[in-house]
């Protein structure tokens, strides 16, 4: 038995950051980061992941299932609260969800599809009933404010899914996910791991923020959606032809926009939200689908590919039937 989304909600935190504000902070232009990224806003938190995390798991259930009914809770992040423990454990005591497990998945950007691949599996093996996947990231934390090919990126924010088995042909029809550990140079945070633990030299070299190399990142991204998209698509004996909607990781408009000129999917199909939300990460492709959701773009058997590209390097793509 497949799984499906019942329901799917977002929270973004209040504060908003322009491209403006941050001419303010490093040397760039409102100017450059639209042409280069096409984000023009992001939301700023001061509250930790976890808080984040449980404002749109919150909504996601309400109405639907108490939190004593919520089998599992998995929480897609690469900003923690803290390293131990799980960032999922604050979850589930903030909503009181105490006979769930909770657990969380580090895969970057495409954290969201791994989560909901695992989230699926336990719905289809029947183990799991009420699966909450949320998708949750404080990236401000972990920019280094000082580098401009950084911080006009990151951003955050949270969204969630409820997953229950699916009573007809609707739901999860397919995730396909693939990595590469030899790229892992391509985007870290250099120093507070057990390979490199956070030292006053670590914190003065700023080994504690995000370091990417974000233009070989770039070149790999286009042709790893496209391939691992078509290869999601062929096990579902499905074309792009047949796609209502893509929603992919928002991390930029010239990989988004690369993409769907070489599927020739029309604008029309292509769900944007990096220009209010920013990268989030884990949390792009869930609160970008939520976006499309309130904007009425999603209906009844829409079918819908996730597709998402992320460090270092992570990627995979999925198809829905709503
Ligand atoms: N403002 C003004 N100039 C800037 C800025 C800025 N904010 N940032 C960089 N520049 C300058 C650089 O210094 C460089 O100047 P130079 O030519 O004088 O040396 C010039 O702009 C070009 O720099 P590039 O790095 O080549 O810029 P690029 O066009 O590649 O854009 C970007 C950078 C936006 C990061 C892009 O490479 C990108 O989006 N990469 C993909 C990121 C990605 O997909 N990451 C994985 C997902 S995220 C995750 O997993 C969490």
């Amino acid at each position: 038995m497949r799984s499906k989304i019942v329901s799917i909600s977002s929270y973004l935190p209040e504060k908003i950051m322009t491209n403006h504000d941050l001419e303010n902070i490093v040397d760039t232009s409102d100017e450059w980061i639209v042409q280069r990224t096409g984000i023009k806003q992001r939301h700023i938190s001061d509250k930790p992941t976890s808080y984040l995390a449980y404002m749109a798991a919150k909504q996601a259930i309400e109405g639907i299932i108490s939190p004593d009914d919520i089998d599992v809770i998995i929480v897609a992040t690469v900003t923690p609260d803290k390293i131990l423990p799980a960032t999922a454990l604050f979850v589930q005591s903030l909503l009181k969800a105490k006979n769930a497990f909770c657990f969380d998945i580090n895969a970057a950007c495409s954290g969201f599809l791994y989560a909901l691949s695992i989230g699926d599996s336990y719905i289809r093996s029947g183990s799991a009933k009420n699966v909450l996947v949320v998708g949750a990231e404080v990236l401000s934390k972990f920019v280094d404010w000082t580098d401009r090919s950084t911080c006009v990126i990151f951003a955050d924010g949270a969204a969630g899914v409820l997953l229950q088995p699916s009573d007809d042909e609707s739901g999860i029809i397919d995730i396909v996910l693939h990595s590469d550990g030899d790229y892992t140079d391509l985007m870290q945070i250099p120093a507070g791991g057990s390979l490199s633990p956070c030292s006053k030299e670590a914190i003065d070299n700023h080994d504690i923020y995000i370091k990417m190399l974000g233009n070989q990142t770039f070149k790999m991204a286009v042709q790893n959606i496209v391939a691992v998209s078509e290869e999601a698509l062929n096990r579902c004996n499905m074309n792009f032809s047949d796609i209502d909607l893509m929603v992919s990781h928002q991390a930029n408009i010239r990989i988004i926009e690369g993409v769907a000129k070489r599927i020739n999917l029309p604008s029309e199909k292509v769900q944007i939200a990096l220009d209010i939300h920013g990268n989030t990460a884990a949390a792009s492709i869930p609160l970008a689908l939520d976006l499309a959701y309130k904007q009425g773009k999603i209906k009844k058997n829409s079918k819908i590919l996730l597709n998402s590209f992320g460090a270092s390097l992570t990627w995979g793509a999925s198809v829905i039937v709503w």
